[in-house]
């Protein structure tokens, strides 16, 4: 796992952006995993003016998000689907038929995941998984459990993510109690995996996910310290928290 801290918010998004610039121009069919929430703006605006430069080119690029909301309508303010539109995909040059965002209203969520898992296969894999991480230490909406799921899932919310994300709600309550997720599986199947944490609110996940070095279903980011390919992206309020 290799760490690299950065003096804030700017500079870990400017660096992330750099990571993935480089992957984009070696791989112009690259196949993205992506998040979304508060920590991966700073990288989408970094990634747009560098589209706007001309340095990267979307059309052959693929990506895959990894979550929704069940029950929201893609056009839905506050659905995922709405934010990546907003956020990244309408400043660039993506086809619509290589974005992949869960569909939280669709009929059977059932046999709907096993298609998302499908296509990502089809795919080929993701490339390059971008993350960001809950405060409890969920990695896309793969919350702490017993059980962790292996593939695209229905997965009820914890309540420290639903009251979390409630900023982006007219109150609690309107927070869907159910998402769709990949799973653990698809994450760790990525070539190389970013995870991103700024701020004092992940200084307590990133402490023991860096230093207690178990893995455990009750800290489903735990499953990184397994992969070949991690790079954490910190700011220096999260490094100097955790030492
Ligand atoms: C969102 C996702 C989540 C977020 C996490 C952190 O697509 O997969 O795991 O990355 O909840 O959210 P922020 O960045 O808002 O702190």
């Amino acid at each position: 796992m290799k760490l690299i801290v950065e003096n804030d918010y700017e500079g870990l998004s400017k660096r992330a952006s750099q990571i993935l610039i480089k992957e984009i121009q070696k791989d112009p069919e690259i196949v993205l995993g992506l998040p979304t929430g508060s920590t991966p703006l700073g990288l989408y605006r970094k990634l747009i003016e560098s589209y706007q430069r001309g340095e990267i080119d979307f059309t052959h690029v693929k990506t895959f998000n990894l979550d929704e909301y069940v029950g929201l309508e893609k056009y839905d303010p506050r659905s995922y689907n709405h934010y990546m539109n907003t956020m990244l995909f309408n400043h660039i040059n993506m086809k619509p038929e290589n974005i992949h965002i869960p569909n939280g209203k669709a009929t059977n969520l059932e046999s709907y995941c096993e298609e998302y898992n499908e296509d990502i296969e089809r795919a080929g894999g993701i490339d390059v998984q971008v993350l960001g991480i809950g405060t409890e230490g969920h990695i896309g909406f793969n919350e702490p459990d017993d059980e962790l799921n292996v593939g695209t899932s229905v997965i009820k919310l914890a309540p420290s993510t639903i009251n979390d994300n409630a900023k982006y709600f007219k109150s609690t309550g309107e927070v869907p109690e159910r998402a769709i997720t990949m799973g653990l599986g698809s994450i760790l199947k990525a070539k190389k995996i970013i995870l991103l944490a700024n701020g004092e609110s992940k200084i307590e996940v990133i402490d023991r996910l860096l230093n207690r070095n178990v893995v455990t279903t009750q800290l489903p980011a735990s499953f990184l310290l397994l992969h070949p390919d991690v790079t954490i992206i910190i700011d220096e309020e999260v490094y100097e928290g955790c030492r």
